[in-house]
């Protein structure tokens, strides 16, 4: 071989190995960069799923969905005789509550003058509006808030002492025993473990800054005064027996120990029912504008309710749960209003 033809290879060779070099380092360089850029997206993306406990149940329903909507059974259902009469006077308690109950009530005088159906719209049918499909079907349950598992009429009775900021009828008489035949009426079908969209209210997701209820008050005096009074005491009807426009603070509204007093009960209620006439489908009111008229109206003053018997076990306590303790360093105030995420996060 000529020389020249052998310094022709080893520079050949030189470039090839130059040329391979080049390649698995520039293969490192771009690999190298990408492994840094990964962590720390990955801890950039960490977020908080500033999602509210139960949201996550709406996609897997068993027996409802949105397409597919439970609907409460049709009254031509009711049966004749004396079981479908008490069917039919449950309802009536649920709907004329004050008639009966109320300051001027022909059974008994222990409530504040609200009807249940205020906050059970439809009698507890209307889908996100508290309704009562699945109520008796998942009775006996433990509740958080008794620490115990109760039968479904102390759950009627909790509502009557907290909701309606009065006392309990009498559990066996005959008017708690109607409101359950109506209300295991209005669950027909259903069965322990069925899950029904629309049930209870919409969770919300979660603001990232506190409700402000100065900002609440602006959209109360825009949307909600007309109805409920400039001081939230509502419009009593003329015979003096209920109220046409159901208070929402002060003397006569429900009380500190009320689930309604929670912002996210109050404010998924609001979102998809009022002003009255709004639903699910035809919401009136932002997310956010229903969590300032929930920090607004539950920043007023209203009867109050000691609750150190409530959530024994401080692990079960909602995040919004307006009073202390916790088991977690946060303020009451911050509980009260949020922001909730970094509660979650804390207490994940
Ligand atoms: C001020 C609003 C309000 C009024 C008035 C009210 N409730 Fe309630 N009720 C609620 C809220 C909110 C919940 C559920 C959320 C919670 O308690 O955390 C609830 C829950 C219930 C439940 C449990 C439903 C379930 O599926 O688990 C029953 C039963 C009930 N109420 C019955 C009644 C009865 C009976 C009355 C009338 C005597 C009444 N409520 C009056 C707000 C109200
Ligand atoms: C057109 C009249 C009207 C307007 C406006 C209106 N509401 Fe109501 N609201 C009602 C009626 C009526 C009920 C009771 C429904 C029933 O008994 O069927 C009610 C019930 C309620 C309840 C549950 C019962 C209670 O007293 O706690 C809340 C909470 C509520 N409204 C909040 C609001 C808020 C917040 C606004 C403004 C965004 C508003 N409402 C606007 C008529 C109105």
């Amino acid at each position: 071989m000529k020389s020249s033809d052998k310094a022709l290879i080893y520079t050949a060779r030189s470039i090839a190995i130059v040329a391979i070099l080049f390649v698995v380092c520039g293969f490192i360089i771009i690999s190298l960069f990408f492994w840094n850029d990964r962590p720390t997206d990955r801890v950039t993306s960490v977020q908080i799923e500033l999602v509210q406990p139960g949201a996550a149940l709406e996609p897997v329903q068993k027996r409802s969905t949105p397409e597919d909507p439970w609907k409460a059974p049709h009254e031509s259902t009711i049966p004749a005789g004396k079981y479908g009469d008490m069917i039919k006077y449950g309802k009536d308690l649920v709907v004329n509550t004050s008639k009966y109950f109320g300051p001027n009530g022909t059974v008994a005088q222990i409530s504040n003058g609200m009807n249940c159906q205020n906050c059970h719209l439809e009698a507890g049918t209307k889908p996100f509006a508290n309704n009562f499909s699945v109520f008796i079907s998942s009775y006996p349950k433990k509740s958080n808030r008794s620490g115990k598992i109760e039968p479904p009429s102390e759950r009627i009775a909790e509502c009557f002492e907290r909701s309606l900021n009065g006392k309990v009828p009498d559990e066996s008489g005959k008017e708690i025993q109607a409101m359950l035949a109506y209300m295991t009426w209005v669950g027909t079908g259903l069965n322990k473990g069925d899950l029904v969209f629309g049930n209870s209210t919409e969770k919300l997701k979660y603001l990232d800054r506190a409700a402000d209820p100065k900002l609440g008050l602006i959209l109360y005096n825009n949307k909600c005064q007309s109805c409920h009074g400039r001081d939230g005491e509502g419009i009593i009807a003329e015979d003096k027996l209920s109220y046409v426009y159901p208070p929402l603070w002060g003397k006569d509204s429900y009380n500190d120990g009320a689930g309604q007093y929670r912002l996210s009960n109050f404010a998924g209620f609001v979102k998809n029912n009022m002003p009255l006439g709004a639903t699910y489908d035809n919401p009136q009111l932002s997310d956010e504008e229903a969590w300032d008229l929930a920090a607004f109206v539950n920043s007023q003053p209203r009867p109050h309710r000691t609750q150190k018997k409530d959530y024994p076990d401080l692990t079960k306590k909602p995040i919004d749960a307006p009073y202390g303790p916790y088991t977690d360093k946060y303020p009451e105030q911050q509980h009260k209003f949020g922001p909730y995420g970094s509660i979650v996060f804390a207490t994940k």
